[in-house]
């Protein structure tokens, strides 16, 4: 997006937004809804191998340990740890309300949550494992062997059912109910004169322009650097990766600012300790536009109402390991 279409789009979310005794629907941010769980077996399921550390080579390493529940969903660490303590290339995002997204991963490689979770249990830098493995194991698990059979009806585990189990898992991640999202509904009493001001804040200067929707954010893909380029060592290149197109070069899936207060750091690279510092980087590169400290302050205090209520998850009790389950391999050479 150029300059000039981001001013005005910023232009229309003023004409169009600026009344903040609009109605909800009139807002550029709709609420989160409820998940509603059609297979709840299946949830379950894929919830136990979303904490199952044995679908990694080491056995130490979950889904949880890297998108941790307790954390919003993420790791709060610049970049990822992986097997053998490997440093990962890119921050790690929430998967909260990641059902939400057009498609997944910062650069947008994977179409959907199912699509997603084969990636993370064979990249040798993530869980080490492979596909036929973390099968084998699983299916030396007569826990698992009773489980998969219940849910899908048939003997014999597979990976898409591995992963079928985890998207449905993760689309009830959904966090509803935050202030902000009890002030769309009409609960004029949700958010302070500060907050509110903030969110005006939000709207007039454009930041709506990119973060939008359900989700504030997750439906564009957008360049890192509109206005001003993004200085950083990180070498990820966004969706040129994918698309090979070199207009492509640093457009990224615009984030989620859901529970954004529980999720940093921030940027793709994580190099924004706070909210303070990426609030004033998007200002300064993606709008031309630099904040006083005190509005930095207030739209900081608007993205802090977007924490909504966490998943509330019972800790799964897994199904034993068997004597012919394949061993874990923490320091293998
Ligand atoms: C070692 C850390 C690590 C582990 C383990 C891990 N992930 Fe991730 N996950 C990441 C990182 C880093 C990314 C971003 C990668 C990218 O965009 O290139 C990511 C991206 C994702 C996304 C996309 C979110 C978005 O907004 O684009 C989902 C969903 C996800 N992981 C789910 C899972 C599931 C399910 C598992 C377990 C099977 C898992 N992850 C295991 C680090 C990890
Ligand atoms: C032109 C589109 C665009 C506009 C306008 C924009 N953003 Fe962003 N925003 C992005 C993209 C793309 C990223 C991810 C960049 C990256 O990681 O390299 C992002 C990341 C963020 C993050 C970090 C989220 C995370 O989890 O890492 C925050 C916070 C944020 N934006 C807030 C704002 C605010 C506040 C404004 C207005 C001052 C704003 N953005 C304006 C596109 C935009």
């Amino acid at each position: 997006m150029s300059k000039a279409s981001i001013l005005l789009a910023a232009g229309i979310a003023l004409g169009c937004w600026n009344n903040l005794a609009a109605a909800a629907s009139d807002e550029p941010i709709q609420p989160v809804e409820p998940a509603v769980v059609k297979e709840p077996a299946k949830v379950e399921l894929g919830k136990k191998l979303f904490f199952d550390p044995r679908l990694s080579r080491s056995g130490a390493i979950s889904c949880n340990s890297c998108h941790n529940l307790a954390m919003g969903g993420s790791d709060n660490l610049k970049a990822s740890i992986g097997h053998k303590w490997q440093q990962g290339s890119i921050n790690s995002p929430t998967v909260l309300n990641s059902s939400l997204n057009i498609a997944q991963f910062w650069d947008g490689r994977a179409k959907d949550l199912r699509e997603q979770a084969g990636g993370p249990i064979a990249n040798p830098m993530e869980m080490a494992s492979t596909h036929e493995l973390a099968i084998q194991v699983l299916n030396s698990i007569p826990g698992y062997r009773a489980e998969f059979k219940r849910v899908f009806g048939k003997d014999g585990i597979t990976i898409e059912e591995v992963t079928g189990a985890l998207a449905a898992f993760e689309e009830t991640l959904v966090t509803p109910n935050s202030r902000f999202d009890q002030w769309l509904r009409g609960d004029k009493k949700a958010l302070t004169v500060r907050e509110l001001a903030g969110y005006e804040l939000f709207k007039n200067s454009g930041c709506v322009a990119c973060h939008n929707g359900v989700a504030v954010g997750g439906n564009s893909f957008q360049k890192m650097g509109l206005v001003a380029p993004y200085q950083t060592d990180n070498k990820a290149e966004g969706r040129a990766g994918v698309t090979g197109k070199d207009a492509d070069r640093f457009n990224f899936k615009v984030p989620t600012l859901r529970n954004v207060a529980l999720t940093y750091p921030y940027f793709h690279d994580g190099e924004a300790a706070t909210l303070t510092q990426a609030v004033d980087v998007m200002g300064r590169l993606q709008l031309g536009r630099t904040f006083t400290p005190d509005e930095n302050a207030q739209i900081v205090a608007f993205l802090k109402t977007l924490t909504g209520d966490q998943p509330a998850i019972q800790y799964p009790v897994l199904p034993p390991s068997e004597d012919d389950t394949p061993r874990p391999e923490p320091f293998l050479k």
